[in-house]
């Protein structure tokens, strides 16, 4: 079934049909504000931390309840509903309803009984207030008088957990106002007034743009005795009865009463922040301009377009072309800029940036905005220790140079991470080296960037000291050790057990390494990278490939994880791809070990973590054991893997398996069968349900998810085949021969680039033949055609044309 569709034009997804299986949300502001709006417009809001700075009610996996509403009610019948399709909930028969999810806005349209209403929400770019701006127009032929109620619930306090467990005290602590044309809420008004006026919390749910007819500031008045948000016993009355809060529940409620004549329309904004009263009144003011919304809407389109227009593809496969021109571009920006912050499943109490997550997201906007890119490279190398590891968890508060590491109990206590993971740090190699090869910035491996700890050095020792971490904390076979986990969370291999992953991971970095070395001419580095990288093959070779796949791991106790004819988990996905992408396997072996994965690991929702799922026979540190079979790391299919399946079928010239296995886990291709996904079909979650599960392809955990990322590369140095290195830019696509056509444009280091690919024979992959601006290019077929840099004019468009 279908929910809604995309329009390409505009860059919204549009919901037709309100009753998604799901709350399909959007993120509006960003974390300094921060908002998240279903459909139905539940969500909530905070300052700067989901969960300290918590403003509005939100109850997580419930009925998407309780949120931003705007009740209407016709004021001559007393008929009300919402502009958003829930908490009223009319029959959808006679209530027509229209989400717009857009870059950094929603709008709601509903139609009932001949009244249109349109609410968008948003967050001015840069504010740190929000805005609901309501229009209603009457399309009937009779006038009408309507009766306008914006709601929202405070919290009691910022702290979410207090707020929703210490009731025995943050039921006591508030109060609110009103003022004129908002409700005022305080928060220990009493004992910070003792002290300090300018210390009291204070929020504000304000009205512009029509005058406020009654009010309310306490939940129980607005929802009355045994009443829900569906049925107001303030909303059916048609007035608000004034009270205030004084202990128990805050909300912030404002009825505005209007008449419309036939075809009239009117327009008004609700307002909300944590605001000082001064500073409300002056905002709401502001907003006396009823211009202003539209403007500020059209500055969030114009500063979002502007950075997802960096890339811009055509291909015959529309979907494909949905999501890496607008979704799974704009979701990995959300990635990049939220972390793991807060969703509906995030409740928002993680208070930092986890190292692995946030290294591999900035690689999905290296693409669109290196810029935005290099300020986040910096901060997550000056959150690597001075022996080379990485924290695991970096704070919102990092202060390089004087932080507390894994090493001492107090980062411990304060982050729940008792030691270092292996993989945090090698996660730099590929996001430095896709940085540097997408600007050409190879001075960045001079600058010099402090360590979390103490001390400082330039980038490219800090690159060497990672590599060094990994060859400090070897175990057995001379492997890297698992530590307290690689990629996986759920492997504890022992202190001296050895990841596969992690072994590739470090083959690859030293192949990052050699190519730093051998441009910085650091020759002595170069020969010791060679030599380490030709040592690691071997060692792999020998103990970590078994008859016709690569193993997962060793344990402390020997027991190698992985291997052919164990009774589970068998074989592993991301050693087979990852073989691939580190450039370790020989292409041969690399095609042997990927048909394998298809063979044993694919299904119709995408290739599984492992198979078959842990039940009987998980070796002591398997955590995935804790989670039903084929479900998250435990057999499902996790879905950030899938762009590493892609990208290492790709790399193989095989454009038809990286496309079906595209295909198979794209959100906007799962359009048409929504109830089964469940979540958005407009951007990826962290894993899919498989074929174990009663529910198979249900995906969970929506948004904040490495999988944007991953997926993103996996498309764009894989299946577009866009590969720049030092000196220029290498095309190789990898594309399913029914495409006989298509287009990229994009902006490389200043340049704009026109490229046309032309595949009239079907092929798969590779490259015949090259030109730029009509000249033609040396390719050397099957590893893909390469411009340098130095042909690239600035001055006027360059074309390009690659014929497969
Ligand atoms: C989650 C974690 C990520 C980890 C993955 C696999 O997505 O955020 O850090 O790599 O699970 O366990």
């Amino acid at each position: 079934m279908q929910y809604g569709h995309f329009d390409a034009q505009a860059r919204e997804y549009v919901i037709t049909r309100p009753d998604t299986p799901a709350p399909w949300a959007n993120y509006l502001g960003s974390p300094a504000y921060g908002a998240i709006i279903s459909n139905n417009a539940g969500g909530y809001s905070f300052v700067k931390s989901g969960a300290a700075g918590r403003l509005i009610r939100y109850r997580f996996n419930e009925r998407d309840r309780p949120g931003r509403y705007i009740y209407l009610r016709d004021d001559d019948s007393g008929d009300y509903w919402s502009a958003s399709w829930q908490p009223v909930g009319k029959p959808l028969g006679e209530y027509k309803s229209v989400c717009r999810h857009g870059t950094g806005y929603t709008v709601l349209e509903a139609e009932y009984k001949d009244l249109c209403s349109q609410a968008s929400y948003y967050v001015p770019h840069g504010a740190d207030h929000e805005v609901w701006r309501l229009k209603i127009t009457n399309n009937g032929k009779t006038a009408r008088k309507i009766s306008v109620f914006g709601f929202v619930e405070f919290t009691c306090e910022s702290f979410y957990e207090q707020d929703q467990v210490n009731l025995q005290y943050t039921q006591f602590i508030t109060r609110t106002y009103f003022r004129d044309k908002f409700i005022l809420q305080t928060i220990n008004e009493n004992c910070l007034n003792a002290v300090n006026e300018s210390r009291v919390d204070t929020r504000f749910f304000g009205l512009a743009g029509a005058n406020v007819t009654s009010y309310c500031g306490d939940r129980a008045a607005f929802l009355g005795g045994y009443r829900d948000y569906g049925n107001p016993v303030s909303v059916e009355k048609g007035r608000l009865d004034g009270t205030l809060n004084y202990n128990l529940n805050p909300c912030g409620a404002l009825h505005t009463a209007i008449t419309l004549a036939p075809g009239e329309s009117a327009s008004m904004a609700f307002l909300l922040g944590q605001k000082r009263e001064a500073q409300a009144k002056e905002l709401i003011a502001r907003y006396e301009d009823a211009g202003l919304p539209g403007r500020e809407i059209d500055e969030l389109k114009n500063y979002w377009h502007g950075k997802l227009s960096n890339l811009k593809i055509e291909t015959p496969d529309e979907n494909f072309n949905h999501m890496i021109n607008t979704w799974n571009a704009y979701q990995c920006f959300i990635t990049f800029i939220w972390s793991r912050a807060a969703s509906l499943t995030y409740c928002g109490q993680r208070n930092g940036y986890g190292y692995r997550d946030t290294v591999q997201d900035i690689q999905g906007i290296i693409h669109l905005d290196p810029e935005m890119a290099l300020d986040k490279i910096k901060f997550m190398i000056s959150a690597q220790v001075n022996h080379g590891g990485a924290l695991p968890l970096v704070k919102y508060t990092h202060n390089p140079g004087h932080e507390d590491k894994p090493e001492d109990a107090s980062y411990r206590t304060s982050t729940g991470h008792p030691s270092y993971r292996a993989d945090d740090a090698l996660w730099l190699f590929p996001t430095v080296w896709k940085y540097i090869a997408e600007t050409g910035n190879t001075a960045l491996l001079d600058e010099i960037i402090p360590y979390a700890d103490s001390g400082s050095d330039t980038l490219y020792n800090h690159l060497k000291k990672a590599i060094g971490f990994s060859l400090n904390n070897l175990g057995i076979h001379g492997l890297p050790a698992g530590l307290h986990a690689d990629w996986n969370d759920c492997l504890r291999l022992g202190a001296k057990g050895i990841s596969v992953f992690v072994a590739m991971q470090l083959y690859y970095a030293f192949e990052i390494m050699i190519r730093f070395a051998r441009h910085t001419k650091d020759s002595a580095t170069e020969k010791q990278m060679t030599d380490l990288k030709t040592k690691f093959a071997a060692i792999i070779e020998e103990h970590c490939w078994d008859t016709d796949r690569f193993v997962r791991g060793i344990t402390e106790r020997d027991q190698v994880v992985g291997k052919p004819g164990d009774p589970e988990a068998n074989l592993w996905l991301n050693p087979q791809s990852w073989a691939v992408i580190s450039g370790l396997a020989a292409p041969e072996r690399g095609r042997a070990v990927m048909d394998l994965v298809h063979e044993q690991l694919n299904t119709k929702y995408g290739a599984r973590l492992m198979a078959p799922s842990y039940r009987q026979h998980a070796f002591d540190g398997a955590l995935a054991l804790l989670f039903n079979p084929s479900t998250k790391e435990n057999g499902g299919i996790f879905l950030q893997t899938q762009g590493w399946l892609i990208l290492a079928e790709a790399l193989l010239g095989r454009g038809s398996r990286a496309f079906e296995y595209y295909l198979e886990s794209c959100p906007a291709a799962q359009n048409p069968i929504a109830e089964t996904r469940l979540v958005e079909p407009y951007v990826y979650s962290q894993f899919t349900e498989s074929v174990e599960s009663p529910f198979e392809g249900r995906s969970h955990v929506h948004w904040l998810t490495g999988t944007a990322s991953t997926v993103m590369v996996g498309c764009i140095e894989g299946i577009l085949g866009l590969r720049p290195d030092i000196n220029g830019l290498r095309l190789s696509p990898a594309v399913p021969p029914s495409w006989k056509h298509f287009s990229i444009e994009k902006i490389f280091r200043g340049s704009k680039l026109r490229i046309t690919v032309q595949n009239p024979d079907g092929r798969e992959g590779g490259c015949r033949k090259l030109t730029i601006n009509g000249t033609a290019v040396e390719g050397d077929g099957r590893q893909g055609g390469y411009i340098p840099a130095s042909l690239l004019r600035t001055d006027h468009e360059n074309e390009i044309v690659l014929e497969m």
